[in-house]
C-alpha cells in the first residue's frame, strides 16, 4: 500500500491528484489481504471513502486530494472458455488495455468488438458504462461479468441481464449511486450503526461472447463512406477496425497528449415536441431515435452550436475537432474544467432549454 499517492499517471485528464491511499492489485489473493487492511476497513466502513480505479478514462476528481483509499484493481490474463462453430467465449481480467483486448479479438478474425476499437481505459471498467462507439455497444458482447464484493470476499457472477445495460449505464453505476447516497445518509444518521454497508463489487474478469461469423455495422456516421474512399469494396472486421482508429484519431484528442476523458457530456434526450421546435430552426440538427417518445440529439452538435467549439481558457478547453470533449492542456486544476462544465451547461440551456449532463464520473 502506498501513501499520499500521486495518480498524475492513472487519470487521463492528467491532473496531479494524490491519494490518502493507494493499492495496486495484481492478483486474486491481492484482493482478499486488501479486505483485511485495517486502512482499507477504515475507509470502507466509517465514511464511505473507498474509490475503484481503472484506466482512469472517465474519471474527474473534484478535489486535488483524495481523502480515502484507491483501490486499482490489475489482474492481467485472457483465456478462451470454450467455442463452437458460431461462437467463442473468452474470459478477459480486468487489468487488460481495452483497446489491446479488441485488437487481440480482431487479430483473431472474431466479430463484435471491431466497432469499439482504440477507446480508451480497462477491460474491467468496459460493462460499468457499457462502453460504445460507432453504433455498437459492449453489451452486446458481455456474457456475465465476475465480481468480488470488497465488504465480504464473496464472488458473485452477474449475467448479461443482471447487468441492467443501457445507454450508457449499468447495474454497477447504480449500485455505485446507491452506496454513495447510503454512506452521505449514514454520515448523517447517528441511529444507523456503522458498518451497515451496501456491497461493494470490483469487477476482476469480464467474460465475452464473439461471433466467428458475423455482420459489420457500418451504418454509423461516415463509416461506409470512409471504406468507399478508400477503395474498400467488401471489407473485413480489420478494415472496420482500423477505419474506426483512423475516424477516432481525426476527431479526438490523443491520450497521453492531450487531457481529456472523451466524451465529457452524454448526449441529450428529448421528447419529439422539443426535437421538432429545434428542427424547425436547425433543419439539419443531427438525431437519434431512442423510442416512440424521445429523440437523441448529439451534446457535440448543441455545445458547437452553441459557439464552444475550439474556445480556451487558461489551461483547459473545448476539442476544436469535437465539442463534447473538454481538455485540460496540462498546469490546470480540475476546479477549471467544473467551472467551464457549467458555463457550457447554461449556455446550452439557454440556447436550446435542454440541459446536458455530464457522462464523466465526478469524485
Ligand atoms: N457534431 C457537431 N459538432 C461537434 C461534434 C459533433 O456538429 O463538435 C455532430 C456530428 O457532426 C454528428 C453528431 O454531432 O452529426 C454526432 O457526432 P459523433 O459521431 O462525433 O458522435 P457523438 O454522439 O458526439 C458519441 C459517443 C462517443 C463515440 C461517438 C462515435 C457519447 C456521449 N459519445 O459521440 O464516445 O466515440 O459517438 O460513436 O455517446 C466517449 O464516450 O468518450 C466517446 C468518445
Amino acid at each position: 500500500m502506498e501513501k499520499n499517492f500521486s495518480l498524475r499517471e492513472l487519470n487521463t485528464f492528467g491532473f496531479d491528484i494524490r491519494a490518502r491511499y493507494f493499492q495496486e492489485l495484481k492478483t486474486m489473493d491481492d484482493i482478499h489481504k486488501l479486505i483485511d487492511n485495517p486502512e482499507f476497513i477504515a475507509c470502507r466502513d466509517a465514511i464511505h471513502r473507498v474509490l475503484i480505479l481503472s484506466g482512469g478514462s472517465n474519471i474527474l476528481f473534484s478535489n486535488e486530494f483524495f481523502d480515502g483509499f484507491v483501490v486499482y484493481p490489475n489482474l492481467k490474463g485472457i483465456e478462451t472458455l470454450d467455442e463452437n462453430d458460431e461462437t467463442v467465449k473468452i474470459r478477459c481480467y480486468c487489468g487488460e488495455v481495452w483497446k489491446d483486448f479488441v485488437d487481440y479479438t480482431v487479430s483473431k478474425g472474431l466479430y463484435g468488438l471491431e466497432n469499439l476499437a482504440d477507446i480508451p481505459g480497462k477491460v474491467g471498467a468496459a460493462p460499468v458504462q457499457n462502453i460504445g462507439a460507432y453504433g455498437a455497444e459492449v453489451k452486446d458482447t458481455v456474457y456475465q461479468v465476475h465480481t468480488i464484493d470488497l465488504t465480504t470476499g464473496e464472488t458473485k457472477v452477474f449475467s448479461n441481464e443482471e447487468c441492467h445495460f443501457s445507454y450508457r449505464d449499468s447495474v454497477f453505476k447504480e449500485l455505485i449511486s446507491q452506496r454513495t447516497t447510503h454512506a452521505l445518509s449514514q454520515r448523517d444518521d447517528k441511529s444507523l450503526p456503522v458498518g451497515t454497508r451496501h456491497a461493494l463489487y470490483l469487477i476482476f474478469a469480464v467474460d465475452f461472447v464473439l461471433k466467428k461469423r458475423g455482420e459489420l455495422k457500418l451504418d454509423y456516421g461516415n463509416i461506409r463512406n470512409y471504406l468507399i474512399n478508400n477503395n474498400i469494396t467488401n471489407p473485413t472486421i480489420q478494415d472496420v477496425a482500423a477505419t474506426v482508429k483512423a475516424i477516432r484519431a481525426e476527431k479526438l484528442p490523443e491520450v497521453g497528449v492531450v487531457g481529456s476523458v472523451g466524451s465529457f457530456f452524454q448526449n441529450a434526450i428529448v421528447s419529439i415536441d422539443k426535437y421538432l421546435k429545434i428542427k424547425e430552426l436547425y433543419p439539419n440538427v443531427p438525431s437519434y431515435p431512442v423510442d416512440n417518445n424521445f429523440i437523441k440529439i448529439p451534446s457535440g452538435w448543441l455545445i458547437d452550436r452553441a459557439g464552444w467549439k475550439g474556445h480556451r481558457e487558461n489551461h483547459v478547453g473545448v476539442w476544436d475537432k469535437q465539442a463534447l470533449v473538454l481538455v485540460h492542456y496540462g498546469g490546470g486544476k480540475p476546479q477549471e474544467i467544473l467551472d467551464l462544465m457549467k458555463k457550457i451547461q447554461e449556455s446550452v440551456y439557454n440556447k436550446f432549454g435542454i440541459e446536458i449532463n455530464p457522462e464523466v464520473n465526478i469524485i
